[in-house]
């Protein structure tokens, strides 16, 4: 056992491995997924709800690793996709044209085309897209994504949608909604919104659930005859304080709540087709857990920084939106006990907000560390980079049976010029 390790102790999380030895077998920075934790997330999603449309649209922006994909598939979980990349990805991993949908957002008319052509719905979240859509492939399928007017999030950049963001057609636009379909002769095949990111309470994901529906009842009969999909977005919310014990989203009352929700609302219309939930992060966040080490220590002033191979470029959540992930610390054979003390931890990237963690009290850490930021799935591979010219890390699935399998090697630099020319 190490200094600090008994999140990670307690739910089995590296299986036959020690963080150390997949530290040094497939060197640092590294991201470690844990399959029996994906699919116990995917297994939670799935029991939300047993109405007989319920489905989950894993999100997957979140992390689109095909073998971690291919999981979510087994589990019964569908996909979405944002971009050809996303759709690419979501194909690798086996899921078929009906299993897909494509939620667009201010794309070409090439990669609106892209998608229908391989008979995936569309989801379009403006008029002008609309238009464009149907001037593509009038008599087919669309989906509208609303803007239900209620936004939430755990930051600024991830609140989806209300007056201040891009996202969405407003409800107040219904009329012009009907009118372009019948223009183009299009079938509102789905309506969708998603309103923002980590919802810890279930009120406000509901109420917005409730406007969304009651904007379906404004449908003619004959448009909400032919709806097959209602999604109300992702935004699921994990409890990322895992030493504070923070307390988790109640998915026994969510799913409670949800599934009166859906079943009232299906029997009172008459609605046979599906009900979905969108959520990226929580399907994950928690089964990932991103290695890296500790290089240097030094004293600046009154702070103590701890410099590890951790930069923005690999996690950015932390610089991106002040975003708190615990750690664990995984030390050396033989290390003593040390006494905890506040830390700057920060990583090899060259700007001064290169910051993982600012003050953050913990055992005195020191070189040679191998360093644990915990419910790094979500948001983490995805979102990394290439700046300064540094490679992308490795991915390594600890499966069920406790081995560990490399599903993503690290970028070596031919990777990085492959796509220079002369
Ligand atoms: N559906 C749509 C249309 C979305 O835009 C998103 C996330 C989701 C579903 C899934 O949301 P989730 O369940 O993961 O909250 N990079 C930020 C989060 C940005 C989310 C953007 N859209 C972060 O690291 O916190």
């Amino acid at each position: 056992s190490h200094i600090r390790s008994s999140y990670t102790d307690a739910c089995s999380f590296y299986g036959r491995h020690t963080p150390r030895e997949l530290a040094e077998t497939y060197g640092t920075p590294l991201y470690v997924y844990n399959e029996n934790i994906l699919r116990q997330r995917c297994r939670e999603l799935k029991g939300l709800s047993a109405h007989p449309g319920f489905g989950v649209n894993y999100s997957v922006k979140a992390n689109a690793n095909p073998a971690l994909l291919k999981v979510a598939r087994q589990e019964g979980l569908v996909v979405d996709a944002m971009s050809p990349g996303e759709l690419h990805m979501d194909e690798l991993a086996g899921f078929t044209p009906k299993e897909i949908l494509y939620i667009s957002n201010n794309n070409s008319a090439a990669e609106l085309q892209n998608a229908m052509v391989k008979g995936l719905l569309v989801s379009v979240d403006s008029l002008s897209q609309l238009d464009l859509l149907g001037s593509l492939n009038p008599g087919g399928k669309v989906m509208v994504r609303f803007n239900p007017g209620i936004g939430a999030g755990h930051h600024a950049k991830v609140i989806t949608a209300g007056k201040a963001t891009k996202f969405g057609v407003t409800p107040d636009k219904l009329d012009d909604v009907l009118a372009l379909l019948k223009r183009h002769n299009l079938t509102l095949a789905g309506i969708n919104q998603h309103i923002g990111s980590l919802f810890m309470e279930p009120d406000g994901y509901l109420n917005a659930a409730t406007v969304l529906l009651h904007l379906a009842e404004r449908l003619p009969a004959a448009t909400l005859a032919t709806l097959e999909v209602i999604d109300f977005g992702g935004g699921f919310g994990i409890p990322y304080h895992k030493y504070d014990n923070e307390t988790r989203l109640d998915m026994a009352d969510l799913g409670a709540r949800l599934h009166a929700l859906i079943s009232d609302w299906a029997a009172q219309t008459g609605y046979q087709g599906r009900f979905l939930v969108e959520p990226g992060r929580y399907v994950a966040a928690e089964c990932g857990v991103l290695l890296g080490r500790v290089h240097a220590v030094k004293n600046n002033g009154d702070r103590r920084y701890v410099g590890t191979d951790l930069g923005f470029n690999v996690l950015v959540r932390p610089a991106m939106y002040d975003s708190f992930h615990d750690f664990e610390i995984y030390e050396a054979p033989g290390a003593c006990a040390r006494d905890a003390l506040p830390q700057t931890i920060v990583g090899n990237i060259c700007e001064s907000g290169d910051i993982l963690a600012k003050d953050r009290t913990l055992p005195a850490l020191h070189e040679g560390d191998v360093l644990g930021v915990l419910d790094a799935g979500a948001y983490g591979f995805t979102m990394g980079s290439n700046y300064n010219m540094r490679r992308r890390p490795a991915e390594v699935l600890i499966q069920s049976d406790g081995t560990a399998r490399l599903i993503r090697r690290r970028e070596n630099l031919e990777d990085l010029a492959r796509c220079l020319l002369d």
